[in-house]
């Protein structure tokens, strides 16, 4: 998989930028110290085209994610007096592994003939080291008058005049030449070539390629398909059997844009793989029951003790509670909330029955069904809400975002990168993923202190605990680590890439939660949709929830018999709460209690029964409490609204 940057971005200033978040959604790719790589063997050769003076840039920032860098055109001189020419030792000498040539915009607008491209080609052969995409394709009226065939035949043929087999395959057995077929009538228009059209044509390309080399060596080159390619056309194009790769013009220009590319490649590549076909997903339906508007709904968990769920809306500083029966109510806190955990009351000390992530300090509150004394919570001072500990990361860069408490009562909190969507750091990954213990008020980092991210998603753990899921949402890809029960310092290890999101969903994988079989369900953001990963079929999609609206958060378990589940939104479109009922078999466990060792849970085990007059509570209305003054803070920090 290839991106042409052709004459972008403006500025070194902004080529550092866009090469620095392909290396941090591309070092994702390559942990060798993870059985993730193995999964990975599908995945594409990735290379970027810069135009020349960003190369020596582009070589430095992507050293080490796996990303090969290439010049976009080379000259035909070795050196001398050749004012603004460039040669193949001074690319290769920059760090280079490859060099196009023959684009249709160099045949066209600088006149490149293919007696030029054949002695670039030559030049580039004989520098050794340095492989080539050599491009060919028809005009929109040679297409018209049925001439790709002798068009693209004549140009592979002119372009590869003289060159020998021997200089075709590099001695370690790999092959130095990818051929890119673009017709000029689908590059930079939107008009991508149907997979079948693009099929036909490189059907003639290899054909040509037998006839020079042979059928081993013909077979051997990949062929690119390349014009208008988008995350939304790669897999179909992909499917193709003599679709090897593409070459991305502009879809490269973005970080995002780019990576769903081969993220959709590399899963298109992978049903290329002999294996039974998965059943189609069971679709689900989610319906609104409390049109609660939040600005950015999330973290719901449900309080078996309580029989209630608790979620919030982050940054308007609220905590809501419903019980499934009276009206829910909400209250202020005067902190954005990253998450919320129920307290269990062994060990609360009357600190309440909630923790909560707060964007300064950790928080205790009580907070009850309404009517209930909420002033019952005897903290030091009496009040309804007092500082626990300091959060991780004291700085105004970062706050806590996703998190659930583990099997043993402690919290897992993952932060939140504030700048993520805006200024000059913007793909700067740095923030950690830390472990709260409820008696010490320790913080232990999970990670090692060089792997940051840029915003936690995903937290949740297999029913024995052993499992935490993680994922860094704009990657897109969600994974699975050993997680350490032993308090001694050990981090999570073992990374596994369970599922990747495809390429033609938008947006980006939220808040899950664990069933008791282990299923992970997990809220697409921005796709309208909460998907189950099936728990032993990994990057196997078995359940659907559609919401009606676009951004689902996060979701829970709850209700009597923990069979329903609740799902959080945000706005502009949505922002109510959604539920909906599992098929038979398919429940929650009980959310472990910070503070708690709870095990796995019991999943009560009797039948369903949901009483009718909850069925007649669909639209609640909202009893808000008075606002509660905000405890002592270190500090302030941004405020934040468009966060995942
Ligand atoms: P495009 O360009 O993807 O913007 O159409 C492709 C290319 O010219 O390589």
């Amino acid at each position: 998989m290839a991106g042409n940057w052709k004459l972008n971005p403006s500025t070194v200033q902004e080529a550092s930028s866009l090469l620095k978040l392909l290396a941090s959604n591309f070092i994702h790719h390559r942990d060798n110290n993870s059985a993730e790589v193995v999964q990975h063997q599908l995945q594409p050769e990735v290379i970027v085209f810069p135009p020349f003076p960003f190369i020596e840039r582009a070589v430095s920032i992507l050293e080490g994610t796996g990303i090969k860098v290439g010049a976009q055109n080379v000259g035909t001189a070795v050196k001398g007096a050749f004012t603004g020419e460039v040669s193949t030792s001074m690319i290769r000498s920059l760090g280079c592994d490859y060099v196009m040539v023959g684009h249709s915009e160099r045949r066209t607008i600088f006149d490149e003939t293919d007696e030029i491209i054949n002695t670039k080609i030559k030049l580039a052969l004989e520098e050794g080291g340095l492989k080539i995409v050599l491009c060919v394709g028809e005009s929109l009226e040679e297409y018209e008058n049925e001439l790709l065939s002798s068009v693209v035949n004549l140009q592979i043929k002119k372009a590869l005049k003289d060159i020998s087999k021997d200089q075709i395959m590099n001695s370690g057995g790999g092959c130095n030449l990818i051929i890119a077929y673009e017709p000029i009538w689908a590059i930079g228009t939107g008009k991508v070539a149907t997979p079948v059209q693009a099929q036909m044509a490189h059907v003639v390309v290899r054909k040509t390629l037998e006839e020079l080399y042979g059928w081993d060596i013909a077979n051997q080159i990949q062929i690119q398909y390349g014009g208008s390619v988008t995350p939304d056309s790669i897999a179909d194009l992909m499917s193709m059997a003599d679709v090897d790769g593409a070459l991305v013009g502009g879809a490269s220009l973005t970080a995002d844009g780019f990576t769903r590319i081969v993220d959709g490649a590399s899963s298109a590549a992978s049903g290329l793989l002999p294996r039974l076909p998965p059943l189609p997903p069971k679709e689900l339906t989610a319906l609104e029951v409390v049109s609660c508007k939040n600005v950015l709904g999330e973290s719901p968990i449900w309080s078996v003790k309580d029989q209630a769920l608790y979620w919030i809306s982050a940054p308007e500083e609220e905590v809501w509670t419903w019980n499934l029966i009276d009206a829910p109510y909400r209250r202020l806190f005067g902190t954005t909330i990253g998450c919320i955990a129920l307290r269990g009351s062994s060990s609360n000390n009357g600190g309440g029955n909630l923790l909560i992530a707060g964007e300064r300090a950790f928080l205790e509150t009580r907070m009850t069904q309404r009517g209930e004394n909420m002033n019952d919570f005897s903290s030091a001072s009496g009040e309804q809400v007092s500082v626990f500990c300091d959060r991780p990361e004291q700085t105004e860069t970062t706050r806590p975002n996703d998190g659930r408490v583990d099997r043993e009562g402690r919290l897992v909190i993952g932060m939140y990168n504030n700048y993520h969507r805006s200024g000059s750091s913007e793909g700067e990954n740095n923030c950690g993923l830390y472990r709260l213990d409820p008696i010490t008020k320790s913080i232990q980092s999970l990670f090692p202190s060089n792997y940051k991210y840029r915003v936690s998603n995903c937290i949740s753990f297999s029913p024995d605990g052993r499992t935490l899921y993680f994922c860094d949402t704009p990657t897109r890809k969600v994974y699975a680590f050993d997680y350490p029960e032993s308090a001694d310092g050990t981090l999570l290890s073992n990374r596994r890439l369970i599922w990747t999101m495809p390429s033609n969903l938008p947006g980006g994988p939220d808040g899950a939660q664990v069933d008791a079989d282990g299923g992970l369900w997990m809220a697409i953001s921005g796709a309208g949709l909460v998907v189950r990963v099936h728990p032993s079929l990994p990057g196997i999609v078995d359940y659907v929830v559609h919401l009606p609206v676009k951004s689902p958060t996060s979701c829970t378990f709850g209700g009597i018999d923990l069979d329903e589940l609740f799902i959080t939104t945000r706005g502009p479109d949505g922002g109510g709460l959604y539920r909906v009922k599992m098929p038979f078999g398919i429940r929650g466990l009980p959310e472990p209690e910070f503070g708690s060792s709870s095990g796995s849970g019991t999943v009560p085990m009797s039948p369903v029964s949901y009483p009718q007059q909850q069925q007649q509570q669909q639209q609640q209305s909202v009893v808000q409490e008075k606002p509660i003054a905000p405890p002592p803070v270190y500090g302030s920090a941004p405020s934040y609204l468009d966060t995942l």
